[in-house]
């Protein structure tokens, strides 16, 4: 077990716990993401948006507490900013590092005390330039009829200043103005909507604490449908009215939103959100993403006929990942594992192959030689973090765990952890730990093996010699070539 396990502060302090507070939150991949020095509670967005020339006009009020006393403090944030206030009073800002806003309030803040910041911006998005780290990547995408806001880990410095990483998560407010006839979709409920001569105002809430990247705006001409599911939770789905030859398979796989998520709820406890659904965009943003209770979905996912397992994958990530988010970007298998581990057990209800089969035959499927196994999925590294081995890796380790521990205690330890985590924060660490305490069993070596150690495992996820595994593997489960198309898509960020 980690010794950092339960010593993680909140918000790391900074070098000092006087000045400027830390341009970085502290992640060890990307060290200038997020900031130091104050925890967001909530952020209130109020845009206007302008498809076509992709003029997004915007006021971003975030509720703060300071974590120190502090003389300035950075959002992250790469749009044109037009003034700062910080507490009702004008604030002098500055540019440093790739997307950094450093402010200066006129009188320093004081430890432990709420603060109040109100940014006014005005840019085109999809204009702004890209800092490399992205790899070129514009995860703010302007289309003929609207725009979509999709990306990890960064996307919020292209529409709202934040404190852009999972570990300061808050509740959001997002309002947006757009033109009448054009419908705009984001996180939670929608609380409210007016039109007004030829612009239409629509509020949407998240009164959930939500991550950063999990914020999502979705404008354009959408079929827009609202719902309930079968336990009364609010259901909206939006599909954008270009999706021309996916629109079909796109509408039957998304629409079974809610008897999904049910489903999962089984399996891992309580659905943590107080509405659910998911947007098809005509974007192509060459991926889907499990934004707060609305994941967004590439059209691409359906262009064989309609297709469960994506929508399986993202809703499983609305508790691993959204709910239970990562520390630190190193453990993003505690998301990506667990949501394609939902794949395979969605493979076994389907009649489709059992879990212990899919895992078993990525195990096969890799050679001991092939560059899949050179990638630790417990430390991927920032390049790699989102590599098959993430994934499927990720997968098998819970496969392994639920070999060596058996079914009960493994369904207890993946509810214990959704249940004991839910809206916060967690590490690989912690998960080891409450593993071995419901288990009774030292899993040290088990994690080791899986999570850290490069090179192919001796025996598969079932605990089969790599010969057995090859035997039982030579015919396929018939969901693989489903969930390879999505994890096709998903591996890859580019458009
Ligand atoms: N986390 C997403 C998923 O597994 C996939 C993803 C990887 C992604 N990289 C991304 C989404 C970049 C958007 C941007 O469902
Ligand atoms: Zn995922």
């Amino acid at each position: 077990m980690s010794a950092a396990a339960g010593l993680f502060l909140a918000t790391p302090a900074a070098a000092t716990d006087k000045g400027p507070g830390a341009p970085g939150i502290g992640d060890s991949y990307f060290p200038e993401h997020g900031n130091g020095g104050y925890d967001a509670r909530h952020y209130s967005l109020t845009l206007d948006y302008q498809p076509g020339t992709d003029l997004l006009r915007g006021k971003t009020t975030i509720v703060a507490t300071a974590t120190q006393h502090l003389t300035r403090f950075n959002l992250d944030f790469l749009l044109k900013v037009d003034s700062v206030k910080v507490n009702g009073r004008a604030a002098t800002f500055a540019r440093s590092g790739l997307h950094e806003l450093e402010i200066t309030p006129p009188r320093a803040l004081v430890r432990g005390t709420p603060f109040i910041v109100e940014v006014t911006y005005a840019d085109t998005p999809s204009k702004v330039p890209v800092p490399d780290e992205t790899g070129g990547f514009t995860p703010w995408i302007a289309t003929a009829d609207g725009a979509l806001a999709l990306g990890q880990p960064q996307v919020a410095w292209w529409w709202f200043p934040s404190n852009d990483h999972p570990l300061d998560k808050a509740t959001y407010d997002i309002t947006i103005t757009v033109p009448k006839g054009t419908q705009a979709i984001s996180n939670g409920v929608k609380v409210g909507e007016r039109t007004r001569g030829d612009r239409t105002t629509s509020t949407w809430r998240m009164d959930k604490p939500m991550a950063t990247y999990l914020a999502t705006l979705f404008v354009g001409q959408l079929d827009v449908r609202q719902g309930r599911s079968s336990g009364g939770l609010p259901v909206t789905t939006a599909y954008s009215k270009n999706l021309g030859r996916y629109e079909a398979a796109a509408k039957e796989s998304v629409e079974r939103t809610p008897e999904i998520v049910d489903w999962l709820a089984d399996r891992f406890g309580r659905y943590p959100f107080h509405s659910m659904g998911g947007s098809v965009t005509s974007a192509l943003p060459g991926f889907a993403l499990e934004t707060q209770t609305q994941p967004v979905y590439d059209p691409r996912f359906f262009s064989g006929g309609p297709d469960t397992y994506v929508v399986v994958h993202e809703n499983a990530h609305q508790w691993f990942g959204d709910s239970v988010a990562v520390k630190d970007w190193k453990h993003i298998w505690l998301n990506e594992g667990f949501a394609t581990y939902a794949e395979w057990i969605w493979s076994e209800k389907l009649g489709e192959g059992t879990a212990a089969e899919v895992a078993d035959f990525f195990y096969d499927q890799y050679p001991a030689g092939d560059p899949f196994w050179q990638v630790k999925p417990g430390d991927p590294g920032a390049a790699d973090l989102f590599h098959n081995a993430t994934y499927y890796r990720g997968g098998m380790t819970l496969q392994a765990l639920r070999t060596e521990v058996g079914d009960a205690a493994f369904w207890s330890i993946i509810r214990t952890w959704a249940r004991a985590k839910a809206h916060g924060n967690a590490e690989t660490a912690e998960f080891v730990a409450l593993a071995e305490r419901i288990s009774g069993k030292q899993l040290d070596a088990l994690f080791d093996t899986w999570l850290f150690t490069p090179g192919k495992p001796a025996t598969s996820p079932t605990g089969a010699t790599p010969t057995a595994a090859a035997k039982s593997a030579a015919v396929a489960p018939a969901s693989i070539a489903k969930i390879e198309k999505v994890h096709e898509l998903l591996k890859h960020r580019k458009p």
